[in-house]
């Protein structure tokens, strides 16, 4: 059992959880990340350490409330709860270089996993830029990364409500193209790194290939073991099967089979919409969602 010691909202749909778990503490390395099971009858889940304390023997995840699963661990978990499993840290480590100028992108909740890689190439004397692109409202590790690399840059785009979830992120989508182009240009850096959705992550990939800037990207197939048990998390690297989660998740963006990992990554979700219509159902009958 992971005790968590503190939860709270640091951004609309961003959860904030310090959880005691002192083995991954004092292994863990930038780049890796764990597996939660948060309930008996509950699935297993990647989320990343964004930061930790080996003495103290504690880790910081950030969970943004997108399916089920994480609308459950952000409503059902107090503080002083715990999590019933948490395996880690599993994947390989951030290539931990000289690379020179680096941008380091991250969309939405993707600037956690950007967060302790941008920090540590920072530390090891690289000159660190990174952009986080979301919208308003959230907006998260912007003191944080302002204090860890050479300079961070937050652009946001406003929420219309007068439009659909998907169609507003189409608007995040094209503010990060534009920005990353204007950076890229300004910048000339000699690594590009991202984290985000999958559509985003080939959309941004397109840009820097015209530069023709090396790329690498984190990804994020569906996973269930995260220990290279049962190829779920497979991907085509360069025509050759890898599994993200022994392999992985840092890849070379140019090498990504992209459309087949977009179509793999959608292969659930009616059965997601489905789960969470019952959740929301089940909440609303209890008096509301929090
Ligand atoms: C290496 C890695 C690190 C991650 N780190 C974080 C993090 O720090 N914070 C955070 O909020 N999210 C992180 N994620 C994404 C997180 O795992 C998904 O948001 C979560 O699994 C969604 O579950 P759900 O039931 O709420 O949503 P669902 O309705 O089940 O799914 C919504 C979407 O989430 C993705 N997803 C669902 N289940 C999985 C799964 N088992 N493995 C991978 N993707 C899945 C799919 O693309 C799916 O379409 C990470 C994913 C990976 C692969
Ligand atoms: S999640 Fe099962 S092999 Fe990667």
């Amino acid at each position: 059992m992971y005790k968590i010691l503190e939860k709270k909202e640091i951004a609309m749909r961003n959860i904030w959880y310090k959880v005691h778990a002192p083995h991954i503490a004092k292994k863990v390395k930038p780049g890796q990340f764990v597996i939660v099971r948060a309930f008996e009858n509950g699935e297993r889940i990647p989320l990343t350490p964004v930061m930790w304390d080996k003495e103290e023997g504690w880790i910081g995840l950030v969970v943004f409330t997108r399916g089920k699963t994480t609308l459950r661990i952000n409503t059902e978990l107090k503080e002083g709860d715990s999590f019933l499993n948490i395996a880690g840290p599993l994947g390989n480590p951030a290539p931990m270089e000289k690379f020179g100028k680096i941008l380091a992108i991250g969309l939405y909740t993707g600037v956690v996993e950007v967060f302790p890689i941008a920090k540590a190439w920072q530390e090891l004397g690289n000159e660190v830029h990174t952009l986080h692109v979301t919208f308003e409202p959230m907006v998260i590790l912007k003191d944080e990364l302002e204090k860890a690399v050479f300079k961070h840059t937050v652009e946001t785009v406003s929420i219309d409500p007068n439009k659909s979830f998907p169609e507003n992120m189409k608007n995040v989508t094209a503010r990060a193209k534009e920005k990353v182009r204007e950076m890229i240009e300004n910048l000339k850096p000699d690594l590009v790194f991202m984290v985000g959705p999958v559509g985003d992550q080939k959309a941004i990939f397109e840009v820097v290939k015209e530069y023709n800037i090396p790329m690498e990207v984190d990804l994020h197939p569906i996973m269930v073991d995260g220990t290279g048990m049962c190829g779920a998390c497979r991907v085509h690297i360069n025509g050759e099967v890898k599994f993200a989660c022994v392999d992985g998740p840092s890849f070379d963006a140019y090498t990504v089979n992209w459309d087949e990992l977009i179509a793999r990554s959608g292969y659930y979700r009616d059965l997601e919409m489905k789960a969470m219509q019952l959740y929301m159902e089940k909440l609303q009958a209890q008096g509301g969602a929090q």
